[in-house]
């Protein structure tokens, strides 16, 4: 695992967005899974942005996101469908046939969790994942007590989701879905390079506790300490508790992967 620090959340989320593309130009056909939420925002503003002015083309791309909630219809303002339209697929050139999302509104949803399973097995599995963390140390929607070895399935949201989400979904957490279907952490770990993004300082605690703390449930972003290709991209706000600090830097200014980066003050 790698760590990263970038000295703002704009400066980070462009790092991040020029590594995806980076990836999708080795890889034309780049199976890309996606994350939600409000720090992918600028993510996906950055790579609209590359798509519009540098001619970065999704149009061989495969894509699965991570997460949607259970009963919301599609077409509903606070689904991920929505949110990805919204943010990146009506603004790129990516095939709708390519995308894919659960079906929280599917009859039978434990089929539909095995069936996104079957489409990413049958995709080549995942090239590059896309993620976030949740301020109770989720990845997807991985709450507390997710089996490591856990599958698309369906969870039940912690308190602390709804109240991070609620803002997000019409402002009252007693609105809000309460279960999602979401990629398991066993499925997030066997994607072939796994890209974090977390920033701001509400996120440092938790940020530390999952990339230096012990392999645990109860923090499933930590089951990434696992992973052979991983690397965690924050800014400066959510850095503040890391211990190593100092040594994530120096990666940084004095690695060779790092220097086409080092001197762009964009980045
Ligand atoms: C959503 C997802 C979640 C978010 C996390 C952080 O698809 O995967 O794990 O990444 O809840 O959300 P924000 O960025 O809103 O703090």
């Amino acid at each position: 695992m790698e760590v990263i620090i970038r000295p703002n959340a704009e400066r980070a989320a462009r790092l991040v967005a020029r590594l995806i593309a980076r990836a999708i130009q080795a890889k034309p056909n780049l199976v890309l899974g996606l994350a939600t939420g409000r720090t992918m925002e600028r993510v996906y503003g950055e790579l609209v942005a590359l798509h519009q002015h540098t001619g970065l083309d999704f149009s061989h791309c495969t894509t699965f996101n991570l997460d949607e909630y259970i009963g919301l219809p599609k077409a509903s303002p606070f689904s991920y469908h929505e949110y990805m339209r919204r943010q990146l697929f009506s603004r790129v050139n990516l095939h709708p046939a390519q995308t894919h999302l659960p079906d929280g509104m599917a009859a039978d949803l434990d089929a539909e969790c095995a069936h996104y399973e079957d489409l990413i097995r049958a995709a080549g599995g995942i090239d590059l994942q896309l993620l976030g963390v949740g301020s109770d140390g989720h990845i997807g929607f991985n709450e507390p007590l997710s089996a490591l070895r856990s599958r698309t399935r369906q969870k039940a949201l912690t308190p602390a989701t709804l109240a991070q989400n609620a803002p997000y979904c019409g402002g009252d957490p007693d609105q809000m879905p309460r279960r999602a279907i979401t990629m398991g952490v066993g499925t997030i770990l066997e994607a072939r390079h796994c890209l974090m993004l977390a920033t701001g300082q509400s996120k440092a605690e938790i940020l530390a506790r999952a990339m230096e703390g012990p392999i645990t449930a109860m923090v499933t972003a930590s089951a990434l300490q696992l992973h052979p290709r991983c690397q965690i991209i924050v800014d400066e706000a959510a850095a503040v508790r890391l211990q190593g600090q100092n040594y994530y830097r120096w990666i940084f200014e004095t690695e060779p992967e790092w220097a086409p980066y080092q001197e762009d003050p964009q980045l």
